[in-house]
This record gives C-alpha cells, structure tokens and sequence, in this order.
C-alpha cells in the first residue's frame, strides 16, 4: 500500500482513537522538566510523570505525534533510515492494558491498515537478565497472531530493553517490529537488529513497569505501562517500497534543491550522496529546533544550543565539499516550512526567526571557516612531517575558541587526514578556560533539595516571574522560552528594551512576596476553552475540547501547565534575578535562581 506521511499519521491516531484512546497534542521539542535530556526523545518524554503514576487529564489511553530530536546517532546519518530528527506515532496505557492488546493492535495496523504481509515481519523480544525474566509471554502471543517461531527472536538488553529516556525515569523490556527488506542476507549474523540494511525497525511496544533511580538501581513502578514508538519517515519508507527515506516526500524536493545548488561533486559518489544527506538531515532538524513553539534554543556554546550550532556548522562544511553557495541555509529552510507548515503551523510562524538564526550562523561560519582550515591544515601538516599521530587537546580547543569549529568537527577533520585528537586534553583545557570565566559570579543558591526537587521548584518559579513581568512591565511580556538547570532558570520573555534596575527589583520584590505569603499551588483539571474563559495563561496550542492541567497560585497566577510544580511557593525560599540581557530582537532574558527550603 502506497502512503503519504499526511495519511499515515491520520490513519494512526484514528486507528488508537477507534481502541478508546484520547488523541493528544505532541509536546514541545525542548524537554519542560527533565535537565538530564537536551531535547524530547521519544513519544512517552513528555509523559513522564504519567507513567509514573500522576493521573492524566485525557485518561489512561492516549495517542499521538511527537517531534523528536536524537543526537546519539549522528555518526550514522548518511545511511538509509538514521535521523536525528523524527516523527513519532505513539500509543499508551498508564496502568490500563497490557502485553496482549498491545502487541495485537500492533499486528492488526501493521498487517490490516498498512498492509504489510504477516511473511515481511520479524518481531524481537527480551531475553532475560538478572531479575527480570525473559519475555515468553510477548514471543506467545506474537505466535498465536500467527508469526512462526523462526521470526521471533530474543534478544538481550542492549536490543530489548528500552529507557529511561534521560539519566533516570521509566523503562522496561520491549518487543521490536522489523520489516525485511528483501535484500540477501549480510552474512554476518543477520537478524533484526543487524545494520546492514536488510531489517529496518519500524514499531517499538515497551513494557515498562520499572523506574530507574539515580543510584542506578530499577524499582518497580506502580503500574504496568505501554509505551510505544513508531517512526513516521522509515513507516512510509517502507510502504512506498523505498530503499531510502530520502525518497519519501519529505525529503525529496530537498534532496532535489540540494542537487541543483551542487557546483562540485566529490570524487566518491558515495561521498556525494552522504554529504547531501546529510545537510538535509541536519537542516531539517535546526528548522524544527528554531522552530519550536517552546524558542529559546539558538546556536550557541553549551547544552542544546551548541547541538544546534555543530547541526548547522556540519551541515555549512557538507554544502562547500559540494560547491554549494552561500545563503543555501535559507533556500532550504523555505522548502522545509512549506512542506511541514499544514502539520506544524509553528515553523510557519516562526519562520523569520528560523531563517534569520539559519543564515547568521552561516555566515559566522562562513568568516571563520576559511581562517580555521588553514590553521587546522598547518598544524596537520607539521604532525604529518614529525611522524605524529595525535592533535594535542590545546590546539582542538584553539580550533573551537577562535575559529568555532565543534570538536567533533575537528575530529571528523582529523579523521580524514589518520589523525586521532586528544579528546582529555581537549576537555581539560576547555574545563580550565570555563573556571576562569565563571570566577565571581556570585552564587546565591542554598538549600539540600536534590536537582528534581529544585528543577520543580524552579518551574514554580517561572510562573511567579512571568506573571510579576506583565505586572511590571505590561501585559505584552510573554514567555518565548523557558530553560532550566538544577542550578538556575533562564526565561525569555517579549519586551523591547532593557529592564531598568528599578523594574528588575519590583519583579524580584514581587515573586519574593508570593514566596513569603507560601501560596498553595492548586492543581485543576478542564478543556483548553474553560482555562481561557477563566483567564489562564496558556503558551501552547491544543486540540479543540483536549483536556488541560491547570496550575494556580493563589491569584497571582494561573497557567495552563504540564506540572510538576511545588506544592507552595514557600518551598522557593527566595529568588534572586542574576543576569537580564538581550536574547534577541525584541526578546530579553532574565536568569535567576531560588534559595529552596528543604
Ligand atoms: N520509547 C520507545 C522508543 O523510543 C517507544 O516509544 O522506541
């Protein structure tokens, strides 16, 4: 069966819709709660707490879309199906069903809406390790839905076991769908899971029922939960009968653009073909990630925003290997809006913005580039002419200090001249210069409370400073993004010109005083419209009639919320504005920190 993207996600979510489950909004592509992950992972990210236990305001069945951004496999874009942006179709149960209806609602859309053949899939499940047994319950009902024991496989934990999504959180063992490709065997053990090509992943159903802890150690969960994880791209792919997901509709006016800017074509075609995959994939994925309703991530030096800026960088290096011009980062952006704009009418709104971060980043590069390679090329040619084999850490960190090259950049770089690069002395001279420049920065943060404790409480936080800013300074001060650490919040707001310092300290005097009056911070649950007619804040789109959490402060604050929050605002203990600067045109940013009671 032939299927756009557009129809594939709209079969999915009818599909889980038709099996009682709520069809929720995805969720931003920056994490709200979770300081351990950069982006939004998976599907059941933004469901954390829910798996954990929290009741969900739409209900124990829910299903949607979820933008995802994963780094971890960077290496391998250029391949046929690796990304590090993708869609993700998910279902759940939160303590509601279980192995039996999940693993046959998987059949019955893979076999009866897609229609692929019961003879193209291998299934996997776990194997068993240490206390948790080997999954024969998933293997039988996968044969009573008539898949012959020869396409179940169990596999151990690195295959079949999914979670957490960041350091710690839910988890558990899954049982993985594969879709043969046809092609012959690789000869080496080739199964599902084998990259050679001949079995793609499609669909993931995890059984999570534990929580891992920051000791590392698993605890059961208090409820048996379904999660789970199909990928748009590679789905369609398939469907299609395409070697590559780069033929699909998504990428192929882009991969067509890219084809026609070329000037210059590598020696290799294989160079050439992975070279134009790979700034449509990087690209691709910066246009979402400037694109988020959430904002706030721009390239930059640290955390998320440095991901975006080696995302770009590598794909700027990619276009000149073929000859393409300066300014391309706009051309392609402008096809990636108007083909993703009717699902994701963010990217449309924020497209100035998109492009304007797109095209700076270009040409900042642009400047540097020519300066750094050559620096980069007498430093090789001096190793190569002593018969060394290492760049020293020093001049890795010189390469990404003054002429902004990623290290990972460098060490592609080294790579392709048999150099290595010494990655500790790298990160010990980058460890150094980071303790000069934080030197004197005050610190006003007290308090035991562990870094989720704090990041909840910073969340609190964050409601209290956005209110007291309309407050302060007119209603038009609106989040445009939201970050935080365990050690401190960073909030973007709309306003045009620098705070003074007098309306710095009424803001600070005003969160403090909500502080001091400890406010319960009450909890509610009602549709979007009810939460607008009542006067909440509400930053993000929902579906018509979706049920909404929303959080209140007393009367200073109501916002509409995923949570979790403090239970009162005494728990702040204080706050303290650190910083307020500019973020971008017409956007300032304020960090701050809290004092925590513990
Ligand atoms: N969390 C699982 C995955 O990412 C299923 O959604 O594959």
């Amino acid at each position: 069966m032939k299927l756009t993207a557009d129809q594939l996600r709209d079969k999915y979510l009818k599909f889980f819709a038709s099996k009682g489950h709520a069809v929720i909004s995805g969720a931003s592509l920056i994490p709200e709660n979770d300081p351990t992950v950069l982006f939004t992972t998976a599907g059941m990210h933004p469901l954390v707490p829910y798996l954990l236990g929290e009741p969900h305001p739409a209900g124990r069945r829910l299903t949607d879309v979820q933008k995802c951004v994963r780094t971890g496999d960077i290496d391998a874009v250029g391949d046929s199906c690796h990304l590090t942006f993708f869609e993700m179709l998910g279902n759940w149960s939160l303590g509601d069903y279980f192995k039996k209806e999940a693993i046959t609602w998987s059949y019955e859309f893979l076999t009866r809406e897609l229609g692929f053949s019961p003879d193209q899939l291998s299934v996997t499940v776990f194997e068993g390790e240490g206390h948790v047994p080997r999954d024969d319950e998933s293997a039988a009902i996968w044969k009573s839905l008539g898949i012959p024991e020869s396409r179940i496989y169990a596999l151990p934990k690195e295959d079949n076991w999914w979670g957490p999504a960041g350091t710690t959180g839910p988890c558990g063992p899954d049982t993985e769908m594969f879709i043969d490709t046809g092609k012959p065997a690789c000869g080496k053990i080739c199964r599902p899971g084998c990259h050679c090509g001949k079995y793609i992943e499609i669909w993931n159903d995890v059984f999570m029922q534990y929580n891992k802890t920051a000791d590392g150690s698993y605890e059961p969960l208090k409820q048996s939960n379904v999660d789970t994880g199909m990928g748009v791209e590679r789905t369609i792919c398939m469907m299609n009968g395409y070697a590559t997901v780069y033929e699909t509709e998504l990428f192929a006016p882009l991969m067509a653009k890219i084809r026609e800017l070329s000037t210059a074509r590598p020696d290799s075609e294989e160079a050439a073909v992975r070279a134009e995959r790979i700034i449509a994939d990087h690209l691709r994925t910066s246009v979402f990630v400037l694109g988020d309703p959430k904002g706030g991530v721009k390239p930059g030096n640290v955390g998320a925003n440095y991901v975006l800026r080696r995302l770009i960088r590598r794909s700027v290096r990619y276009a000149k290997l073929l000859g393409i011009g300066t300014g391309y980062t706009r051309t392609l952006a402008e096809i990636i809006i108007a083909n993703y704009k009717h699902v994701y009418p963010e990217l449309e709104k924020n497209a100035e913005t998109v492009i304007a971060e797109l095209v700076g980043e270009e040409e900042r590069f642009e400047k540097t580039l020519h300066a750094g390679q050559k620096e980069f090329d007498k430093v090789a040619d001096a190793l190569k002419l002593h018969g060394q084999t290492t760049l020293s850490g020093r001049t890795a960190f010189k390469l990404y200090d003054t002429y902004g090259f990623p290290l990972e950049f460098t060490e592609e770089l080294c790579l392709e001249q048999g150099l290595a690069v010494d990655r500790a002395g790298y990160e010990e001279a980058f460890k150094k210069h980071q303790e000069t420049s934080k030197q004197g920065d005050a610190t006003f943060k007290g308090g035991l409370a562990d870094n989720t404790v704090t990041t909840t409480r910073l969340h609190t936080a964050t409601h209290l400073l956005h209110r007291a800013l309309q407050h302060v300074l007119g209603p038009h001060a609106l989040q445009k993004g939201s970050n935080i650490t365990p050690e401190r919040l960073r909030f973007d707001f709309s306003h045009p010109e620098k705070m003074t310092p007098e309306q710095i300290q009424q803001v600070e005097d005003m969160v403090n005083e909500q502080i001091k009056r400890n406010l319960p911070v009450a909890v509610t649950t009602m549709t979007m419209e009810e939460a607008k007619a009542k006067g909440a804040t509400a930053l993000f789109a929902a579906k018509y009639g979706e049920q909404v959490k929303v959080y209140a402060m007393g009367e200073f604050s109501m916002e509409v919320c995923g949570g979790p929050h403090a239970a009162t605002t005494g728990e702040l203990g204080g706050f303290k504005i650190q910083k307020e600067e500019s973020s971008s045109a017409g956007v300032r940013r304020i960090k701050a920190v809290i004092l925590n009671v513990v």
